[in-house]
């Protein structure tokens, strides 16, 4: 979703904006813009749809000067068209502005303050800077018009202003959307997330919801919207700049699909001792021990995650667990248990449905604990407890090492928790022993990627739709499956419960409809399954089987080593990650940045 990046000092501004911007790609975009100032007669603003590299070709090296914001645009509010595009400016071009989120009332304000004022695009952004503009013509100093610009604005955003006439100065204020301060020698940075600025400092410093930060080569200020002080610490990111490179990896998800053994072994030493033992923080174990009935919100690919857990979870630590789409409960919480904890599952710690729900959780004083890869992210912030999933950067829009980082982290919170609570089935778990065999059996399958790559040649070169069948875990491996490749390759695909196809469905099934059955249950499951498998075949359907060894008969076609039930979700989700893989490669798109998708979805 929208991305900004600033910088302020001593450095080329320029550079520091086209590198940051490029690093927040991955967060999806349709136009992107710079503005940057050297002296009050010398500043540029720059905008361009499309990509990076077409903004880029619009830059010539009169662009240059020490001061500036940038800012990637997914749309919201009217069209990706270079009007739309951010930086704006105010009335009479002395302010510009970036933001990130979704002014609500930004027709009551134009309506209210910035009557005769003559706005060039669509967007809710313009009127926040137009507002801006206009309080200073009424007299106010700029920091008084962006204090009482912000009183007004309601909604999420994260700002960033600029007064052509003091170039020494970032204005910054954030709510609800993500924002970071990152702090050089010389220079101070902002920016939507580390990633961006990660090659020029690994020093940063957090900004909460309605605070304002006043920006410069040499200081960081924070207050809240009526001035008062704010002390902030600043911390050390563990980000690597080397884990956020591609290397030789034509795309990231393939990348980030290999690391997935190591995600795992990662995720061992984590939350096991040498001994085997569990780690995780005691205090967390006891939340969940108190609580009558868990419920997961979550939203994508980590809902899915949550659904490919549930019954490991209640398995394990004896307790219900229900999941929630957090785009629906934010507004429409059903009736909850007793005793709830709610477990916010969410790769970015970012997703404005999934903070949504954490807000009001946090009002009913609720208990929850956030499960993501990104430490510091609000939803990590802002809950009870936290669990890491220390998978490094995932940047490819298709999320992959979460998912099975998100199963594995469940894992270990089920079984301590299990465990505490005196349940065999948790006691008699070896996971660390049953983990290391996932790791094994994901590298077993990435050595099959040139069968897999034919295979997808041969079955979805042409469809415009395909259905992907489970019963039982492999339902939910089923869902994410035909998530990643509808998302990626842009084939209508259905995750179905292998039994459900008969109910309905099956009517869709003609010549060549690709079927792809996901068998790793029990023998009777299996043989139910196979059954349904006929049924599609008999009516012409073409389908692909991917079966754990042990179940599986000579004429299937992909074969996954057999690991422990409660974790085949992880081992079964690979070959399907793959399949979406090579799908969209062979319809040359962008696998890493699918038309219309955002990475982190910061807006509701
Ligand atoms: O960062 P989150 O896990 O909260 O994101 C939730 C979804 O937006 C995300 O999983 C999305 O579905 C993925 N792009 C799917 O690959």
């Amino acid at each position: 979703m929208c991305g900004i990046v600033g910088v302020v000092g001593n450095r080329n501004a320029t550079d520091i904006l086209m590198q940051g911007l490029e690093k927040l790609e991955y967060r999806g975009y349709d136009s992107a813009g710079i503005y940057v100032i050297d002296n009050p007669d010398n500043s540029r603003l720059i905008k361009s749809v499309g990509r990076i590299a077409d903004l880029r070709s619009k830059i010539g090296i009169d662009v240059a000067g020490a001061t500036g914001i940038g800012h990637t645009r997914w749309a919201t509010h009217g069209q990706a068209t270079e009007e739309n595009a951010h930086p704006h400016t105010s009335a009479t071009g002395r302010f510009i502005l970036v933001h990130n989120g979704v002014i609500e009332n930004y027709l009551q304000i134009k309506e209210d303050f910035l009557a005769g004022h003559d706005l060039k695009g669509q967007t809710d952004t313009e009127i926040a800077v137009h507002l801006v503009g206009q309080f200073v013509e009424d007299g106010l100093s700029v920091l008084e018009a962006f204090k009482k610009a912000l009183h007004i604005i309601e909604g999420s955003y994260a700002f960033a202003l600029i007064d052509s006439q003091d170039p020494e100065t970032i204005y910054v204020a954030k709510n609800k959307s993500p924002l970071l301060i990152g702090l050089g020698e010389g220079y101070n940075m902002v920016c939507s997330d580390a990633m961006a600025m990660i090659r020029e400092t690994s020093q940063f410093m957090e900004i909460h919801d309605k605070e304002l930060v006043i920006l410069t080569k040499d200081q960081a200020l924070v207050s809240d919207y009526d001035g008062h002080p704010i002390e902030r610490d600043s911390y050390t990111a563990e980000l690597d700049l080397s884990d956020i490179g591609k290397g030789t990896y034509p795309f990231y998800m393939l990348k980030e699909i290999d690391e997935q053994p190591t995600v795992m072994r990662k995720l061992i030493s984590t939350y096991a001792d040498e001994q085997g033992q569990m780690t995780v923080d005691p205090a967390i174990i006891k939340s969940v021990q108190e609580a009558d009935r868990i419920y997961i919100l979550a939203a994508g690919t980590s809902y899915n995650a949550g659904f490919a857990s549930k019954s490991m979870i209640e398995t394990l630590t004896d307790t219900p667990v229900e999941l929630g789409i957090a785009s629906e409960w934010g507004y429409n919480m059903p009736l909850l248990s007793k005793k709830p904890m709610f477990i916010l599952l969410s790769q970015s710690g970012e997703t404005a449905d999934s903070r949504q729900v954490l807000v009001k959780a946090n009002a009913m004083g609720i208990p929850s604990l956030t499960i993501t890869n990104v430490p510091g992210s609000t939803l990590s912030r802002e809950a009870s407890y936290t669990m890491l999933l220390h998978a490094g950067p995932e940047i490819a829009v298709a999320s992959t090492k979460a998912y099975t980082a998100q199963i594995a982290a469940l894992a270990f919170l089920s079984k301590a928790v299990g465990e505490a609570n005196g349940k065999k089935e948790a006691l008699d778990f070896d996971l660390v022993h049953e983990l290391s065999l996932v790791a094994q059996s994901i590298e077993a399958t990435l050595t099959e990627k040139d069968l897999i790559a034919d295979k997808v040649e041969k079955l979805l070169a042409t469809t415009r739709n395909a259905f992907y069948i489970g019963r039982g875990n492999d339902y939910y491996v089923a869902m994410e499956a035909s998530l990643k490749l509808k998302e990626i390759s842009y084939i209508q695909c259905e995750g179905f419960a292998a039994g459900e196809l008969k109910h309905g469905t099956i009517s869709l099934i003609e010549d060549d409809t690709p079927v792809l059955a996901l068998i790793s249950s029990s023998e009777v499951v299996a043989a139910h399954t196979r059954g349904n498998i006929q049924e599609v075949a008999a009516r012409g359907a073409n389908v692909l089987t991917v079966v754990e060894e042990g179940l599986h008969k000579e004429d299937d076609d992909i074969v996954v080593n057999q690991v422990h039930p409660y974790l085949s979700s992880i081992s079964m989700v690979i070959p399907t990650q793959l399949i979406a893989y090579y799908a969209s490669l062979q319809r040359g798109l962008d696998v890493d940045k699918p038309r219309n998708l955002a990475k982190a979805v910061t807006v509701e």
